[in-house]
């Protein structure tokens, strides 16, 4: 398919080429000095004391729950209206996932009152994600854990780069995650970060990372260290130094890509506005974003799957963000019983399309969308 308009697209140039040629040059190809420079860069820009770069963000929720020691008969709060990495890295612990529903159809994120309904004896973390990067209301979800002693984990996937009184999403809990997919602000293909201001989370968090471990192959190259010990069961969970070199650049267009994203989401709502059939799930939201997804919701008289079909007939490519997590066959099979209704997440499940937006959109590719949306929705009527 040659899409017009793609829904993400990398924003690499001969920046990103000439600095993985290095890469290859050096012969280092997996974890070792670039991938330590990401790290001290991605911390200095979080403001956070320990960065540990991963090979996926999924990765990183897998890791987040092992630090924390979060095992099979806990439970862990998390937002059904989400990928299925962050409850998927809670079943790997054999914890289980308990599905919170979202605050309405003008904010996506978490429920903090569905969320203090949710808390049991068994409790041990809440997973928030800020859905498209809008962040979520960390104050109060942060007050909620205090009081029942809950771990805080951001599945910060989308939010990189937003903040919170110039405290970075990712820094606001106990461990932060991101990802570095191919579609995401800052993109390395496949890769991912976890963060922390806990030196023992830290220490942990890097053994687990390279089979628990106590040395690294590049200590060894070097003739730093002799042999190793193994003191955890840890994983291959390494980046390479092609993917570090990749972020590194790609860090340093976060802030201007982020501006543009937020540029182009305003194009996006003032031709839109009166657009008839849909709405806008974070217009006049209270807090920052990075502007991850650009999200709208179909009112439920318009047929989703044919405007879907209409905007791919123009070369528009839209998605899905998201199937509930709860509805999925796996989900249902083998969490019988323990999934409440998440009325508000199942709505937006049914309704919501997720349109283009990157950096390298132009003003004319937003309205060119927008036109084509305003053509469409009548037509699509059910
Ligand atoms: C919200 C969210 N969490 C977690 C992940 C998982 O990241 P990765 O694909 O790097 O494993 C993604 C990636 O798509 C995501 O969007």
């Amino acid at each position: 398919m040659k899409w017009k308009v793609t829904l993400s697209d990398l924003n690499f140039d001969q920046r990103e080429q000439k600095m993985v040629d290095r890469v290859i040059k050096s012969k280092w190809l997996t974890m070792g000095e670039t991938v330590e420079r990401l790290e001290r860069e991605f911390a200095d820009f979080m403001g956070t004391k320990h960065a540990i770069a991963v090979s996926s963000g999924t990765a990183a929720l897998h890791l987040a729950m092992r630090a924390l020691n979060i095992k099979s008969d806990d439970e862990v709060i998390v937002p059904s209206l989400n990928f299925v990495a962050s409850s998927n890295a809670i079943l790997y612990v054999g914890a289980k996932p308990v599905f919170v529903d979202i605050n309405g159809l003008n904010d996506f994120n978490l429920s903090c009152d569905d969320l203090k309904m949710r808390i049991t004896p068994k409790t041990r973390a809440i997973v928030v994600v800020h859905y498209g990067g809008y962040l979520a209301d960390m104050e109060r979800i942060k007050k909620i854990a205090r009081k029942h002693k809950l771990f805080i984990i951001e599945d910060s996937a989308h939010a990189i780069g937003a903040d919170l009184n110039s405290k970075m999403a990712g820094t606001l809990g106990e461990i932060g995650c991101f990802s570095f997919f191919s579609n995401k602000n800052l993109a390395t293909g496949e890769g991912g970060m976890i963060v922390t201001d806990n030196g023992q989370l830290a220490r942990k968090l890097k053994l687990l990372r390279s089979h628990g471990m106590t040395s690294m192959t590049l200590n060894r190259h070097k003739g730093h260290a002799y042999s190793y010990d193994v003191v955890e069961l840890g994983y291959n969970y390494r980046m390479t130094e092609i993917s570090a070199a990749l972020g590194i650049l790609q860090l340093k267009k976060l802030y201007r890509g982020n501006k543009k994203r937020k540029v182009l989401t305003e194009i996006y709502v003032s031709n839109l506005k009166e657009a008839e059939g849909l709405s806008f799930p974070f217009e006049n939201y209270p807090r920052k974003s990075s502007y991850h997804l650009f999200p709208i919701l179909l009112n439920k008289s318009v047929n989703r799957k044919k405007f879907m079909e209409l905007l791919k007939k123009e070369g528009i490519q839209s998605s899905i963000h998201y199937p509930p997590i709860h509805r999925f066959s796996y989900y249902r099979k083998n969490l019988k019983g323990s999934q409440n209704k998440l009325p508000l997440t199942e709505h937006v499940g049914r309704h919501e399309v997720t349109l283009p937006l990157h950096p390298l959109l132009k003003k004319e590719d937003i309205l060119f969308v927008c036109d084509q949306i305003k053509r469409i929705l009548p037509q699509v009527k059910r």
